[in-house]
């Protein structure tokens, strides 16, 4: 049976983005399913109060849909901590964290330090299944993008299946970097290659944009990254995962060497440059390799305040003339500040 909630409709393009700020606000819906039809997200929320105010600048509408209810865990966090920690204190409990296959990773605030454990054995309670649960020391960091982490509950195991879009994913979290929170964007930019493209996954990782885009689309990709711990984990994905539509040739490279490595004539319809600290200093590089009616997917950390303005600059400045921006869209809310944005760029007319 449904249920009757208001909701937000908005263009997938930016679901990600907004899920996060109405997460962030507290006004999504847990209870109900978000659903999408056609190029439209519906979101149940709980209220309207300040919608415009937390989503200025995106163009969505409220409506009533019915939704099919979730299956809700029985206790959340914070209910289970009662009695536990101080009162005065559960205004710190974290109101999200990443579940990466059977692991945890949650940021536990300063406040709340010396209730780790605690905090560990609780989350292991609520998921049976999880393996280790690991609190964040560190943001992500250095050449291989990996962020430190200190085992709170469990284990200590930090290698795990994890699964989305239909794919299974081997992540190493202690040699290699991956986030649960991009599944939206893996599965928007497998949704624009076409059957027959030749795709370059400049900084691919553990693979979550290859491997996705092999399974279900007609194409080569070549993935490319300079950690060969990555490579690893996606090669173990590659076989992890069956009945591929298209193939993927993988390689341990420095970016910075393509040129040098490819065959000069060698082009490519799409290249994703998902490395948004870096990437912008591989543009040029891209643009070289990219086919006459091609696409670069550019992710960089773009300010909040007129970002279609500063990334418009940001290409001019770094390629000139000859390469257009095409649109930016917004994958997830960095900081206060900035967001982690993707600037689609073809060649000029
Ligand atoms: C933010 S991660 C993105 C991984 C993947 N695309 C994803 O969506 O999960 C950036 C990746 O760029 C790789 N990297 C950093 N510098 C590089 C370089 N010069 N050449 C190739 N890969 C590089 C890192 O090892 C890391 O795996």
């Amino acid at each position: 049976m449904k249920i009757v909630s208001k909701c937000i409709v908005i263009d997938k393009r930016s679901g990600q983005s907004t899920l996060q700020k109405l997460n962030d606000a507290d006004l999504l819906d847990l209870k109900l399913k978000i659903f999408s039809k056609n190029e439209f997200l519906y979101i149940p929320i709980k209220n309207v109060e300040n919608l415009p105010e937390i989503l200025q600048n995106l163009d969505f509408k409220i409506q009533d849909e019915g939704f099919e209810s979730r299956n809700l865990k029985p206790y959340s966090l914070k209910n289970s901590l009662l009695g536990k920690i101080p009162q005065d204190l559960l205004v710190h409990i974290p109101r999200s964290f990443d579940q990466i296959g059977d692991l945890i990773i949650i940021d536990i605030p300063k406040e709340l330090s010396e209730f780790k454990s605690v905090i560990g054995q609780d989350l292991m309670h609520i998921y049976p299944t999880t393996m280790s649960v690991f609190n964040k020391t560190s943001r992500v960091d250095g050449e291989y993008r990996i962020r430190s982490v200190e085992l709170i509950s469990g284990s200590g195991e930090t290698s795990t299946i994890h699964r989305e879009n239909g794919i299974r994913l081997h992540v190493d979290i202690s040699n290699s970097y991956f986030s649960p929170r991009l599944s939206f964007e893996h599965r928007r930019i497998m949704d624009l290659v076409t059957p027959g493209d030749k795709v370059l996954d400049m900084f691919a990782g553990i693979g979550p944009f290859s491997v996705l885009i092999a399974k279900n689309i007609e194409s080569e990709i070549t993935a490319v990254d300079i950690n060969p711990y990555a490579v690893e984990n996606l090669r173990k994905s590659i076989k992890l995962n069956r009945s591929y539509l298209g193939s993927v040739i993988s390689v341990v490279v420095d970016a910075n060497q393509l040129l040098e490595k490819f065959d000069p004539n060698s082009k490519f319809d799409k290249i994703i440059m998902n490395h948004p600290s870096g990437a912008i200093n591989y543009l040029k590089t891209a643009t070289m390799l990219l086919s006459d009616d091609g696409i670069i997917f550019c992710y960089v950390f773009a300010p909040k305040k007129s970002q279609q303005e500063y990334c418009k600059n940001l290409i001019a400045e770094t390629v000139g003339e000859r390469f257009t921006f095409k649109n930016v869209t917004q994958v997830r809310n960095y900081s206060a500040f900035d967001d982690h944005v993707c600037i689609a760029i073809e060649k000029s007319a």
